[in-house]
């Protein structure tokens, strides 16, 4: 395609520039995932990273706090979640998972005339649009809400030249934008742009018509929405805009479709370079009749999603907004597979180049984290690889049972099956079956899902563990049966191969006897396999056993749990889901790679940690104890002291680059009198190694050490004898982050460190954690801030992030807390002075002279300390004197009081144990103290008053009692 008069990049720079000469300063986009708002998976507007500055909530210390005027483009996500486009992705022209929102705005600054009248000179005079296809809309009024007609908007528009028939009232849903069912939120006035022309599009617009669109949205921030549903006026007006880019680029590029613009062209263009298919000719529904169109746009939109998302730090995973992430990669794998027979496993990052070359410049996290983003698809992708086909065959055996059956509906059973044994999200099911013209019910859907939820409930509970083999049937089965011991080489390949995932079924074990089958095992016992050949790990040297299954795909389905080893025999324990196995049978063997990643990571951190343990800390270091398992890696080791922080800090920095050097993982077994010799070489002492040993060297081939075993280069190399599974590369590991250091015995010390996802996890929460310190430190003194300082002390404790990180934020926050105690203490003080000063000028006073008590609320907070000063001062400066005295207010909900009965009035029988008795019946809570003293505290604080009348009451009847 020629370059177009207005390419993508000019349209966003003009916007830039246009706002710039009006004061905006430009601002980068805020991450697509929302750290701070837990409410939202997904940002979805522009306004979002804004909302602190509309509540008026915001940081001062914050960089935004200080801004007036901001212009920007934003990364949004609408994919799961509230608003959710993803089902309409690659069906018409105008819908996108990931797109640009292009806004300006003012915070507390210009209002309605300017934002409209700009947004119609950038449109009409400097873009160019022909005024005569665009339409805009206002805010019709709610009586209900008792919201007025934005007739001011309409005049406003009138005024810039728009005729009245392009001027259209709207309701609620078009004209009030709201964030969420709380929030900031505002009447507002929509563009429309008709791509026909030439006509009155008006009874078109907001219709959902692909050809005439809404471009721009311009919402006038007013209202705050309450719990309640009640609009609650902002403490200023502010300008919120959205733009749609692509939808605005479709425009100016006389597009009917943003697909068919400069932002998708590249894209398309590098789908066909690897995928050889014809070209894009932007086609839909049934013009598209190959589907090939769909799958372009399909592709294109979701290869934007998943690089933003991840490089936000949205991986995939099982839940959240990870599972949308990984929902859309399924989805689209499976479109690349199937329009473009491509193959998977490293599909979507082959076009992530493109999209890097394009998008760059503007956001270049993806330029800075495009490896990253690449190994993250590929990893979920190979796993993802491993039952793509088998599912799609399993589907087409039950779109083929559908359609014969008659009923043409795919069961929620079968969907679930896709699901829960091929990983097929739900929602890719739904679209496959709707491909084939097949129905779907969620009800039978969700009657599935919980009737799984439930058998893996009772399961849980049945099976807590799980029977070992003795002795004598390890004797058993060597002698008597004469197994073959079975061959577990293919828990090292990395690569997904179906070979590798293939076994034969020995025999079964009950936990007391071996079995040829399984039928005569109830339901939800566990029990044991063993295979002729597998791919799980079985538990040793610290590493966990792999889980996952054992399938005969829609025969039977076993759910392993855990894999242990007895004599070089490998036991399978968990239970089976459904159908029956049999010795003989030949079997899928299915780990769970996904777990098995962060494994993998972990173990070869481990081995990278123990070089540079012994690089810092010196020779004397050695292995005690190590656990390596999905979400850690925990290294106990000999070292007599308590590891240093600077130590700390070398011994993770070592760690760091070694990993970035990203150093090949080698691994072989040798005969272990030559492995011995190997310079340096790590092994547990007291650990009896079989022979030949597998030794396993980060970064020099191990063929190469056994040239030279005894040459002194070898020390600076990580080598060790180990049976665990490793990465391929040391850079797939990321980080390594130290997140505790401590004693565990005499002598005996214990690391535990995160690396790869979880690494860079805890990473972000610190720095989430450093911008909560900044709030809480410009938050001004009181109440808020002292509780906000309450919980963060206790959250800091909680937190488990880099030791190092750790006590930097220990020290940043100790600064705020420091601040907060002193300040309390001047408070303190002050409020102190201010009681006893009241007390003091009252007896100062001429008619007070020869007075001998004073009972009264003092001007001060629920101070507990000034009311015990003012009795200490009584107590021993003017001993003779009574005082009873009162703090705190309504408004505080507490209320302070102590009394100090002076000399004379004590000789005469008060107590102040029965005084307090008194009021603490009229203001709640108790009291304590010795005689002549007493205070307490209640919180019925709006009986201040009564609570001091009855005070003096007691007093005078006590003393007229003693008269
Ligand atoms: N916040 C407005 C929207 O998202 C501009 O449409």
């Amino acid at each position: 395609m020629d370059s177009p008069e207005w390419t993508g990049v000019r349209v966003r720079k003009t916007f830039f520039e246009f706002f710039e000469e009006r004061g905006h300063t430009i601002v980068p986009s805020s991450s697509v995932v929302p750290y701070n708002d837990p409410t939202l998976l997904f940002t979805n507007a522009g306004m979002n990273q804004f909302k602190p500055i509309f509540l008026g909530t915001i940081a001062g210390s914050d960089d935004l706090s200080k801004l007036k005027r901001a212009v920007d483009t934003q990364k949004c996500i609408r994919a799961g979640g509230k608003h959710n486009d993803l089902d309409d992705v690659g069906k018409d022209s105008y819908h996108h998972t990931f797109f640009e929102m292009l806004g300006n705005w003012s915070f507390g600054d210009y209002f309605k005339k300017e934002a409209i009248e700009w947004s119609w000179e950038l449109l009409t005079k400097v873009y160019g649009l022909d005024p005569s296809r665009l339409y805009v809309t206002y805010f019709e009024g709610n009586p209900d809400l008792n919201l007025e007609p934005d007739f001011e908007a309409k005049e406003l528009w009138k005024s810039v030249g728009v005729p009245e028939s392009h001027i259209l009232p709207g309701d609620m849903k078009d004209n009030f934008w709201e964030m969420g069912d709380q929030g900031p939120c505002g009447p507002c006035s929509e563009i429309h742009y008709d791509k026909v022309g030439g006509r009155n599009a008006a009874h078109l617009v907001n219709q959902d018509d692909p050809l005439v669109v809404e471009v721009w949205n311009n919402v006038f921030m007013q209202f705050d929405r309450q719990k309640d549903k009640s609009l609650k006026p902002l403490p200023a007006k502010h300008i919120d805009t959205g733009m749609g880019f692509e939808r605005l680029v479709s425009a100016l590029q006389d597009k009917k479709s943003n697909y068919a613009t400069d932002i998708f062209t590249p894209l398309f263009d590098q789908i066909q370079r690897v995928t050889g298919a014809r070209p894009y000719t932007d086609t839909y529904g049934k013009d598209d009749s190959d589907g090939i169109d769909t799958a372009y746009r399909v592709v294109a939109d979701h290869i934007r999603l998943l690089a933003f998302a991840i490089s936000d730090g949205a991986v995939p995973n099982n839940e959240g907004r990870g599972y949308v992430v990984r929902r859309v990669l399924r989805r689209g794998s499976r479109y690349a597979r199937k329009y473009f027979g491509a193959e998977i496993g490293s599909f979507f990052s082959r076009i992530l180049p493109a999209l890097v070359e394009q998008m760059g410049e503007q956001f270049p996290e993806l330029v800075k984290q495009q490896q990253d983003i690449k190994e993250i698809l590929d990893e979920e992708e190979d796993a993802f690889a491993r039952t793509l086909d088998r599912g799609e065959r399993q589907f087409e055996k039950y779109a083929v049972q559908a359609a014969s059956s008659g009923t043409n509906k795919l069961s929620g059973a079968d969907v679930w099956r896709l699901y829960d044994t091929f990983g097929f999200p739900e929602d890719l099911t739904k679209l496959m079956a709707e491909e084939r013209g097949l129905e779907t019910d969620e009800n039978e859907i969700a009657i599935a899902r919980e009737k799984a939820r439930e058998a893996s409930k009772a399961v849980k509970e049945a099976v807590q563990t799980f029977a070992k083999l003795n002795v004598h049937q390890i004797a058993e089965l060597k002698d008597k049966i004469q197994l073959p011991l079975p061959n577990d080489e293919p828990k090292f390949s990395i690569k997904f191969s179906e070979d590798d995932m293939t076994g034969k079924v020995q025999l079964i074990y009950t936990g007391t006897e071996f079995v040829k089958s399984t039928k005569d095992i109830a339901p939800n016992t566990p029990f044991g396999i063993l295979l002729d050949r597998t791919n799980f790990y079985a538990e040793q040297g610290g590493q966990v056993a792999d889980t996952g299954k054992i399938v005969i795909d829609d025969v039977a389905e076993f759910e392993v749990r855990d894999v242990q080893q007895f004599g070089g025999y490998i036991v399978h324990n968990g239970f089976l889901k459904y159908g029956e196995l049999k010795a003989g049978d030949v079997v899928t063997c299915e780990y769970d790679e996904l777990r098995r990643q962060p494994i993998r990571n972990n173990h070869t951190g481990t081995h990278i940690l123990n070089h540079s343990l012994r690089e810092v800390l010196g020779d004397e270091v050695n292995q005690k104890g190590s656990l390596v398992d999905q979400d850690k890696l925990r290294f106990d080791f000999s070292h007599k002291t308590a590891v240093t922080l600077p130590e700390l800090k070398k011994i993770e920095h070592l760690s760091n680059e070694y990993v970035r050097q990203n150093c090949k993982v080698y691994a072989k077994d040798v005969e272990l009198d030559l492995a011995r010799r190997i310079n340096g070489v790590r092994a547990v002492f007291g650990e009896t190694y079989p022979n030949p040993v597998r030794v396993v060297s980060v970064g020099i081939d191990v063929d190469m050490l056994l040239e030279t075993p005894e040459n002194p280069e070898w020390r600076k190399v990580s080598v060790e004898f180990c049976g665990g599974t490793h990465v391929e590369k040391t850079g797939i590991i990321k980080d390594l982050v130290i997140v505790e250091e401590s004693g565990i015995a005499k002598g005996i010390r214990r690391i535990v460190a995160y690396t790869g996802e979880a690494a860079h996890r805890v990473q972000r929460e610190a720095e989430e954690f450093g911008k909560r310190i900044a709030a809480i430190e410009s938050l001004p003194f009181g109440p808020e801030k002292e509780a906000e300082v309450k919980q963060a002390t206790v959250d800091l404790n909680n937190l488990v992030v880099s030791t190092l990180t750790k006590e930097d934020l220990k020290v940043r926050f100790s600064k705020v807390v420091k601040a907060v105690v002193e300040e309390q203490k001047k408070r303190q003080k002050a409020e102190s002075k201010t009681a006893l000063d009241a007390v003091t000028g009252h007896f100062t006073k001429e008619e007070n002279k020869d007075s001998k008590y004073f009972v009264g609320h003092l001007p001060i907070s629920a101070n507990a300390k000034a009311i015990s000063d003012v009795m200490n001062h009584f107590k021993s400066k003017d001993k003779t004197r009574t005082v009873y005295v009162f703090g705190g207010s309504e408004a505080e909900g507490v209320v302070v009081h102590g009394v100090y009965v002076g000399t004379e009035h004590s000789s005469q029988g008060v107590t102040a144990e029965l005084w307090a008795a008194a009021v603490t019946e009229v203001v709640g809570g108790k009291s304590g103290g010795k005689e002549p003293t007493r205070q307490g505290q209640g919180t019925n604080a709006d009986k201040i008053t009564e609570a001091v009348a009855v005070a003096e009451k007691w007093l005078a009847e006590k003393l007229k009692i003693s008269e």
